[in-house]
């Protein structure tokens, strides 16, 4: 069974911001079979580097979709992502002085897949609205 499995429930109805999603799911699981099988700090750590920098990208991209529309919630957003990354920083630094258990991997599923239903479906909501209304024709 696959410990964070991509649904439906999930779509945003933005291509970009879907994919990202995925390809941050797919971390998250390589994160929880490696801790599962008990690899070494070096492999868990490397995922959770990858996981960073992906994260950074990811919100980047989201972050300017947000200014483009001007998003009335851009900050609580930001906040939320900013929060993520220090979160996930805490992580890599404890799991190089003790021993890092599933807690982790079961933290950043909740995180991400209330973030996602939450959070990124209300601004894929805004921007679809937006992009209706710019596709309408001038009176
Ligand atoms: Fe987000």
């Amino acid at each position: 069974m696959t410990f964070f499995q991509w649904g439906e429930i999930y779509e945003s109805g933005n291509e970009i911001i879907d994919n990202d999603h995925k390809v941050l799911l797919r971390l998250i699981n390589d994160l929880y079979l490696e801790m599962a099988r008990g690899d070494g700090k070096e492999i868990v750590n490397s995922t959770l580097d990858q996981l960073v920098d992906y994260s950074k990208n990811h919100f980047r991209r989201e972050e300017m979709l947000m200014k483009s529309i001007d998003y009335p919630y851009f900050e609580e957003h930001e906040t939320q992502h900013d929060a993520f990354i220090a979160m996930i920083s805490k992580f890599l630094k404890r799991t190089n002085s003790d021993s890092i258990t599933l807690d982790m991997a079961n933290f950043l599923k909740n995180w991400l897949s209330n973030h996602i239903l939450v959070s990124d479906k209300k601004f894929a909501y805004h921007l679809e609205l937006k992009n209706i209304t710019k596709q309408l024709p001038d009176k």
